[in-house]
């Protein structure tokens, strides 16, 4: 589903944030990038996103060299893989509600369609007391639930996110990487880069990267 071939990835011509990488993600894989702050895992995301390009090498997303897409191939892998940021991207001064339905809108779904998807999906995360609320106004573990939910409101094949328990106390934490298992559970192709060991790593695969380079690869039993 993802293929990386020697990919290399250098910023202002000296900085190699991504060294060699080759790396596979098949359909229904549930992944950690793990290592080091500095190590490459926002990076390989954004290439995983196409947020950037690579320097060297090719990057595949649902068996498309990257290289040769223009946009709107780029927006249609975008509308099948969604992408839960470290530092949220919400738009603090709309409503949850706002934040949770912009892609379905963008997408053009009916409204019917859109109001009954956004709170189930709030529903589900805890969030449907906080509907009408400003995002500015939530708490970090909300705001945390609420990135997600617009990450996947759409249903994407694939989700990339990155720390997304970074800023959670140890129960958030849980909760959100037991949503992370039940959705890569329902199908969902799952890339969590992550700088602290997860248990549930265990059930996973596992590339540890250090110096913009993949230095072990372990698959789940
Ligand atoms: N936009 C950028 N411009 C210049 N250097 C960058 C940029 N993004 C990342 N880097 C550098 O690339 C390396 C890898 O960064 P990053 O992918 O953010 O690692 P991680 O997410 O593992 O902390 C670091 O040395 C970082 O400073
Ligand atoms: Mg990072």
């Amino acid at each position: 589903m993802i293929v990386f071939d020697n990919v290399t990835k250098i910023y202002h011509d000296t900085v190699y944030a991504i060294r060699d990488v080759c790396l596979h993600v098949d359909k229904g894989d549930l992944c950690f990038i793990t290592g080091p702050s500095g190590a490459g895992k926002t990076t390989l995301l954004k290439l995983m996103f196409g947020l950037e390009r690579p320097s060297r090498g090719s990057v595949s997303i649902f068996n498309r060299n990257l290289d040769g897409l223009n946009s709107s191939h780029i927006q249609d892998i975008r509308r099948h893989t969604g992408f839960v940021f470290q530092d949220f991207r919400l738009v603090d001064d709309w409503t949850v509600y706002n934040n949770a339905a912009i892609i379905l809108e963008v997408l053009g779904k009916p409204s019917v369609y859109v109001r009954s998807r956004v709170w189930r999906m709030l529903k589900w995360v805890g969030l449907q007391h906080k509907v009408y609320e400003r995002a500015k106004d939530l708490s970090g573990g909300e705001r945390q639930r609420l990135a997600l939910v617009r990450a996947i409101i759409h249903d994407p094949d694939i989700l990339l996110a990155d720390e997304p328990v970074g800023s959670l106390d140890e129960p958030m934490a849980r909760y959100m990487m037991n949503v992370f298992f039940k959705l890569n559970k329902k199908g969902t192709t799952i890339i969590i880069a992550s700088h602290r060991e997860d248990p549930m790593m265990e059930y996973a695969k596992v590339f540890r990267m250090d110096c913009g380079s993949i230095v072990s690869t372990v698959t789940a039993p």
